[in-house]
């Protein structure tokens, strides 16, 4: 046993449970770990201490009545905030529950509902472009889904491509520092991350002639009120009604990295999923070709299935946390200072938890006696408690656009899918390219 009582998986110095991590690989290592006895467990990496969270109830603790005692893990912690600024995904206690007051309004349903508009619209042009033949849909996807958030967030004819991809580079820079096994201190000049500075100071330059450009627009038509922009617009205002832009530039750079990467991991499982199920997926596609514009109420079956993909495959698969002040969990004390790790992939794919955990059963989420609906912390796929992600229902409409429109348009299937394996940095992508033969069954625009 080591301090505060929590058995320990690994003796060996410095080392410490590395050689297991790269045996097993991230995923396997967790979903391992939520198999043996322990709920808590201490993990000890290159000379770094976890606990780390095999339990769902212990996580349900953790992210609901223990969350005044946590603040965010190292990433968003430390490193990611030198980039987000302070905002909803970055800021702790007192500020995030004022940021999460004003930005709750800006994804209510009726907001949700127009977003909508900008999504179908966008996921159509963009779907016409598709020809009969092989695609990728990795790439596809993660490029459908950076566009989709830039539209919805800021609009049309703004350069989005470049701005995308100036985030996505501030994106890995921040995480390679973060991995660091000896970071360097921050006065340290890197070429890096001189570069990094100069790409910040172009994104932030980028973001405030988009929120001037937009808040001159909105002032002299009357145009509808339907991007994201328009609503941080109308929330975010100083005591004496001037705008503030930096609350407004942090959040829309939050969205943009809560938002794109997540949706696009989750939605190339989704299409992993349905060409390895050739029955979930004619399911889908004739609930999907039976639909009309209301989509969103006319998918059961469809929705089930992306919830129960979330499950297998959640892009989030382990969140983390920083302990502020001395707590028990479990009857074991943890100290300030320590990091708890929540096992949100192992809970999912316990057997102990779920059961026929390894099976794919859309079903399970229609059943309220099931644990995904009844057992508090056993389907945390967004998280829980006050800290739990504000992009959910928009999430859900914008697989549900993506995958309407595509089993809509096109018939597909692969002869060959690559053994299942996993990139999990961020989000859990799969480590392999899905491809699929498509075909189209209209004429383009027709439907
Ligand atoms: C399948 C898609 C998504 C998944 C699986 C997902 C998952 C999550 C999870 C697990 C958290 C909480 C992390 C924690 O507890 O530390 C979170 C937070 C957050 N998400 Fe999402 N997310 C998705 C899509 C989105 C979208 C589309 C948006 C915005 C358009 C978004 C915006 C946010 C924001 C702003 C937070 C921070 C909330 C807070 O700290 O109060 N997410 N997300």
């Amino acid at each position: 046993m080591k301090p505060g009582g929590i058995p320990s998986l690994s003796r060996v110095p410095v080392v410490g449970n590395l050689y297991s991590l790269l045996r097993l690989g991230i995923v396997g290592f967790l979903t391992a770990s939520t198999e043996r006895p322990h709920k808590l467990q201490r993990l000890n990496l290159l000379g770094k201490s976890f606990v780390l969270i095999n339990d769902p109830a212990l996580a349900q603790e953790v992210l609901v009545n223990l969350s005044g005692k946590l603040a965010q893990g190292p990433i968003l912690n430390h490193f990611a905030k030198k980039f987000l600024g302070e905002g909803l995904l970055t800021a702790e206690n007192e500020l995030h529950n004022k940021r999460k007051k004003k930005m709750i309004p800006v994804f209510r349903p009726a907001h949700v509902r127009l977003f909508r508009g900008v999504i179908d619209d966008l996921v159509v042009a963009e779907f016409a472009k598709l020809r009969a033949g092989e695609i990728e849909f990795n790439t596809l996807l993660e490029t459908l889904n950076q566009e989709l958030v830039s539209k919805v967030l800021f609009g049309q004819g703004q350069s989005t491509g470049e701005l995308a991809r100036d985030i996505g580079y501030m994106n890995k820079f921040v995480l390679g520092e973060t991995l660091q096994p000896a970071p360097l201190p921050p006065w340290v000049w890197t070429p890096g991350r001189a570069r990094a500075r100069k790409i910040l100071g172009k994104i932030d330059h980028t973001i405030s002639t988009i929120i001037s450009s937009r808040q001159a627009h909105l002032a002299s038509s009357q145009e509808e009120r339907k991007l994201m922009i328009d609503h941080l617009l109308e929330v975010f205002r100083n005591d004496d009604q001037t705008l503030d832009a930096v609350a407004i530039r942090n959040e829309a750079m939050g969205i943009y990295v809560a938002g794109h990467e997540t949706s696009a991991s989750a939605l190339t499982w989704i299409f992993y999923t349905l060409l390895k199920h050739p029955a979930i997926r004619d399911r889908v596609t004739a609930e999907a070709r039976a639909s009309t514009e209301q989509y969103e109420t006319q998918m059961p079956y469809t929705t089930n299935l992306i919830k129960e993909v979330l499950r297998v495959y959640p892009p989030v698969y382990l969140l983390s946390r920083t302990v502020l002040e001395d707590l028990s969990l479990d009857g074991r004390q943890i100290r300030k200072g320590e990091f708890l790790m929540i096992n949100l992939i192992g809970i999912h794919r316990s057997e102990k938890v779920h059961l026929g955990a390894s099976e794919l059963r859309p079903e399970r989420h229609d059943d309220p006696s099931d644990p995904v609906n009844s057992l508090p912390g056993s389907y945390i796929p967004f998280s829980a408690g006050t800290r739990s992600c504000i992009g959910a229902s928009f999430a859900l409409v914008q697989m549900l656009s993506v995958v309407r429109h595509f089993c809509q348009r096109f018939d597909f299937a692969t002869d060959h899918l690559p053994e299942e394996r996993y990139e999990a940095l961020v989000t859990m992508k799969p480590k392999f390219r899905v491809r699929a033969k498509i075909y189209p069954v209209s004429p383009p625009g027709t439907l």
